[in-house]
Formats: structure tokens, sequence, C-alpha cells
């Protein structure tokens, strides 16, 4: 772990009760920081936070928001829970497959995208959703996709 991401840790630290409380802050910052979280990064935020690894484990392997694996520039994350399927998220994960030219949970050989299919939401009304990065898509479609995908360009800021 770096110093600046050490430091940061530091002063998150201070904002909680407990060290354990912030576990999760501590993952997200780590992953701000270039991620992906695995390996020694666990290890040390264990430490720092004086909990055991897999406590940290646990929680980054549960939130779809924390990646244990490289992702592209633009993560697009596709929701095929109970409201998104019955709107059309299955017809819309083939799309984005056959667009991309990539499976579920590959990234395309240039790095910009990676395509993962996600547990709910939590924006069922405006189903179908997805997210790209931090940015919620909704009420998605084939045309919507194609447009969506057009503006992701290496240029284009996340
Ligand atoms: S089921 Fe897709 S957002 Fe809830």
């Amino acid at each position: 772990m770096n110093g600046d991401l050490k430091e940061r840790i530091e002063a998150i630290m201070t904002h909680y009760p407990t060290r354990r409380s912030a576990i999760m802050p501590a993952l997200c910052l780590a992953q701000e920081c270039g991620g992906p979280l695995r390996g020694e990064i666990l290890k040390d935020i264990a430490d720092m936070l004086e909990v055991p690894e897999i406590w940290v484990y646990e929680i980054t392997t549960f939130y779809s928001m924390l990646n244990t694996e490289p992702v592209g520039k633009f993560h697009i994350q596709l929701c095929t829970n109970v409201s998104c399927l019955l709107s059309r998220s299955t017809p819309l994960l083939e799309h984005l497959k056959s667009r991309l030219q990539i499976g579920e949970g590959d990234t395309t050989p240039d790095g910009l995208y990676t395509l993962s299919t996600v547990e709910c939401l939590g924006s069922c009304d405006t189903a179908p959703v997805l997210m790209v990065n931090e940015i919620y898509h909704e009420n998605m479609s084939e045309e919507r996709i194609d447009k969506l995908l057009d503006q992701l360009t290496p240029q284009s800021g996340e």
C-alpha cells in the first residue's frame, strides 16, 4: 500500500467509532487509488483496521461495486434481477455482448469496456437499468445502449 492511500485510510478511520466500521470506505478508497481489490491490499487494510483479513475479503467479494479483478475504463454493470429481467434485460445483455464482442465478466482487448451482470441496483421502477462506473442509466433499450456506447469512447470522461 502506498503512503498516500495509507494516510487517507488513517484519516477516514477517525470518522468512525471503531476501526472495523471503516472497512467499506477503506476498500472504496483503495479501489479509487487503482484497485483491483485482492492480495496484499486486503491484508494491508485488515492490518490497519486491526480486523481479521477474512472480514475484509467477505465484504470485498459481497458487493458488486468492489472489483476483485481489473476492469476496463468503462465498467458496464447490467442488472439481471427480477424487475429488470421482466423488462427485457436478457436481450439487452445479448445486445451488449454482441456490440462489445465479449462475454459476461470479460473486458475488451483494448481495456475500454468490462461487461458484468449484477443483482438489483435499487432502481426497479426504471428497469431495465445498467451502470457505467458509478452512473445509472435507466429505462434502457437496444437503441439507448447503442447511443450510450457511441458516447463511451477512449477520449470521453468517466
Ligand atoms: S431488479 Fe433491476 S434495479 Fe431492481
